[in-house]
């Protein structure tokens, strides 16, 4: 089978590659039919992700065909068509039981990072029955591969830590596709305003199509002084960080409001100053999350009905023996306006 492999920092390759087997009773081997590239698989190029070691198969959402199962596996059969998790949970350890599937002690975030990834034309898929979810009959199949990662990424880590509520002002930095799925399902709460921060202004043109009130390019820095004018010098209920470097990080800690929250999203490489003698006083929260994936099926649900539409966030198309031109594609995305690039079989 074709698979875009990690050569190590910098380096990508196209290559052929033995279809995988069934390894464990509670594995599912899965055809891919459509998968994505994640900032993160960038991340791994740069060489930031040392758990990624150089000969695996990168990718870790995509859509597909259940191909052949583990004999403990029951909830799949040969033919289903599912979505496939980033994030792998054995479903019984202690972490599982408490819905952190991020942190399962058997699988977490392990599929195109410790073990091959979605992006080939099959994928072993360890704990199969914790780990996939059921395609309804009829659904967008494209808008479901948002479902991987980035929509339960977004709601997760910014939304439900942010404690987005009725009536209240949030602001996110950051309008990549973790950002927009921050925004888009941050309206299920109805926040009376949701502020959407980038240097990007094709990103943020599409922020206040997909329902930001108001858009600010912190090009000229001045991002703070712009939040504090739109908030009546008050600051943000929720301050979300979808970028995942210093900068962003800091400009959550200057506009988050007396009581607010930090949701922290942006996987960081390097360290941030956290400005306790500003903050000590205020009654803030800080959070940070790798995404669990536990509202998964009720995301499922909202997306089959149409509340919300991640299909808009797809920019780009390829077929899979072209996924070394989708790659340069979304690592241009200033250029390109790519935001996701959908990859098909
Ligand atoms: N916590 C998790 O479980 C999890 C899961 C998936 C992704 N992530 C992380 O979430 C982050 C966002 O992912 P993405 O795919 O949307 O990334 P992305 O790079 O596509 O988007 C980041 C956006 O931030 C903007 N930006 C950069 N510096 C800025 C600044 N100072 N102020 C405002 N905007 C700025 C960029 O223009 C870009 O549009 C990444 O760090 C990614 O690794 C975390
Ligand atoms: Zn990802
Ligand atoms: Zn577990």
């Amino acid at each position: 089978m074709k698979a875009l492999v990690y050569q190590g920092p910098g380096k990508k390759t196209l290559e052929e590659r033995p279809k995988p087997d069934v390894a464990a009773p509670t594995d599912a081997i899965v055809k891919i039919l459509k998968t994505t590239i994640c900032g993160t698989d960038l991340h791994i190029l740069k060489g930031d992700v040392p758990t990624c070691a150089p000969g695996r198969i990168l990718g870790h959402e995509g859509v597909g065909v259940v191909d052949s199962v583990g004999a403990a596996v029951t909830a799949f059969k040969v033919g289903d068509r599912v979505v496939v998790s980033c994030i792998s949970s054995c479903g019984k350890c202690d972490y599982c039981r408490r819905g952190m599937y991020s942190h399962c002690v058997n699988g977490g975030w392990i599929l195109g990072n410790e073990i091959d990834g979605t992006q080939a034309e099959y994928v072993r898929t360890p704990f199969a029955d914790t780990s996939l979810y059921h395609v309804p009959s009829g659904a967008n199949e494209d808008a479901l591969v948002m479902l991987s990662d980035i929509l339960p990424t977004g709601f997760e880590c910014g939304v439900l830590n942010g404690k987005v509520e009725p009536g209240s002002t949030v602001a996110i930095v950051g309008a990549g596709p973790i950002g927009l799925a921050a925004l888009l399902t941050a309206q299920f709460y109805s926040p009376a305003s949701i502020i959407m921060i980038d240097l990007d202004e094709n990103r943020l043109q599409m922020s206040s199509r997909l329902g930001a009130t108001s858009v600010i390019n912190n090009r000229d820095g001045k991002a703070v002084e712009k939040v504090m004018q739109v908030t009546g010098g008050r600051g943000v209920d929720t301050a979300i960080e979808a970028v995942g470097v210093p900068a962003s990080f800091l400009t959550c800690e200057d506009i988050v409001a007396p009581g607010g929250v930090i949701a922290n999203i942006g996987v960081h490489g390097v360290k941030a100053d956290l400005h306790l003698e500003r903050l000590w006083d205020r009654n803030i929260a800080i959070t940070t999350r790798l995404v669990d994936t536990v509202t998964t099926p009720m995301l499922l649900k909202t997306v089959q009905s149409r509340r919300i539409d991640p299909q808009q966030l797809i920019t780009h198309r390829f077929k899979f023996d072209k996924i070394l031109d989708a790659y340069d594609t979304f690592a241009a995305a200033a250029k390109t306006h790519a935001l996701k690039v959908l990859i098909e079989a």
